[in-house]
């Protein structure tokens, strides 16, 4: 098979973690379990244009243009995660590729991009495979993709199906993989349809320790053996949390995870705080919300300053009004963006 040239693209969505994924080993391979909810607005679109080359050339080719502008900056990572994949991705050297990214959620607005960038690159590069390769069913693929999208970036497999995706050997999940997300396979109850995110932007700056240098920090970290067994122990108690729409005891689970990531990184060594007081009032906020209006309102924290406000769909109202009463003004330029739980990846 050949295909001389050709255009694909496709949208993938970020996702939010609940079990939290924080210290790996070689490969990408986590050194526990996790699971989100995969988004829905916020999300990468990925064009890439492939025309085959004379001759395959002893290294990648490509050209990379993000929201227009063409980005050197941004080539090494691709170059690393091309590296990767090479093996499993055979043509990759006897391609041009011109790659044209941008993102639905504000230029670095302190959401990390690289779970929806790197899920929707990897998903444009399984198209080509498939055009080479036809015949390959749908599971195949998205496995195959969320495969490839973990080694750009861990927390990108589990960005390219939805509406929960778990990513990591738990011996009492069925099906779940080192290698790539799958599907939540047990009963949801119907609280969580439409699960609401609304993304609180406390601080836009770039982060002062990247995800990979905190992923490695936990190698030699004292409390390490017993969060990665926590981690274990909190998804088994999610599967019972799902079925029954136990919102009181999701919230704990939830919680704790946000606190536990980040009290890994204030424990490390050397350690750092990527909360702000900003994050912490608003933290103080919720809690009190919750207990006077009797609402399910949580939040969680991703690698950031950022507070991610988690609550089901039939407490949005309220919810939004107490946010634009008392949770905007903790935010850089009053500035938050309006999330739920989405349904993965789609080509465009
Ligand atoms: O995918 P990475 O290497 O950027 O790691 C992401 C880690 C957290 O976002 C903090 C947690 C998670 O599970 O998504």
């Amino acid at each position: 098979n050949d295909k001389a040239t050709g255009v694909v693209s496709y949208k993938a969505p970020s996702n939010i973690a609940l079990v939290k994924y924080w210290g790996k080993k070689d490969h990408q391979i986590p050194a526990n379990p996790s699971i989100s909810f995969t988004l829905d607005h916020c999300a990468t679109t990925t064009e890439v244009a492939y025309s085959k080359l004379e001759q395959a050339a002893g290294d990648f080719s490509f050209d990379l243009f993000f929201e227009g502008k063409s980005k050197e900056d941004f080539k090494p990572k691709i170059k690393t995660f091309l590296n990767r994949i090479e093996g499993y991705l055979p043509f990759l050297k006897s391609y041009h590729f011109i790659i044209r990214t941008s993102n639905s959620f504000p230029h670095s607005s302190g959401i990390a991009s690289s779970a929806s960038g790197m899920s929707a690159l990897a998903l444009c590069l399984m198209d080509l495979e498939r055009e080479l390769n036809p015949g390959m069913t749908d599971e195949y693929f998205n496995k195959k993709a969320s495969f490839l999208a973990r080694l750009g970036s861990g927390s990108a497999c589990r960005s390219i199906e939805g509406d929960i995706i778990q990513w990591g050997n738990h011996k009492e999940t069925q099906g779940s993989s080192d290698l790539y997300g799958i599907k939540y396979p047990y009963e949801v109850h119907e609280v969580f349809k439409d699960f609401q995110d609304t993304i609180l932007l406390v601080d836009k700056g770039q982060k002062q320790v990247s995800s990979s240098v905190g992923h490695n920090l936990m190698h030699d970290h004292p409390f390490a053996s017993r969060r990665f067994a926590q981690a274990h122990e909190n998804l088994f108690k999610l599967q019972s949390v799902f079925e029954e729409g136990n919102l009181t005891e999701f919230i704990k689970i939830v919680e704790s995870e946000a606190l536990t990531l980040h009290a890994m990184m204030m424990t490390s060594m050397p350690y750092f705080i990527l909360m702000k007081p900003n994050t912490l009032e608003i933290i103080n906020k919720i809690w009190s919300f919750r207990e006077a209006s009797n609402t399910h309102i949580c939040f969680t924290l991703d690698a950031g300053a950022n507070v991610h406000v988690l609550y089901p769909a039939k407490e949005k109202d309220l919810v939004i009004q107490f946010i634009k009463d008392e949770l905007v003004a903790y935010c850089e330029n009053g500035q938050y963006i309006c999330d739920k739980i989405g349904y993965g990846a789609r080509k465009l």
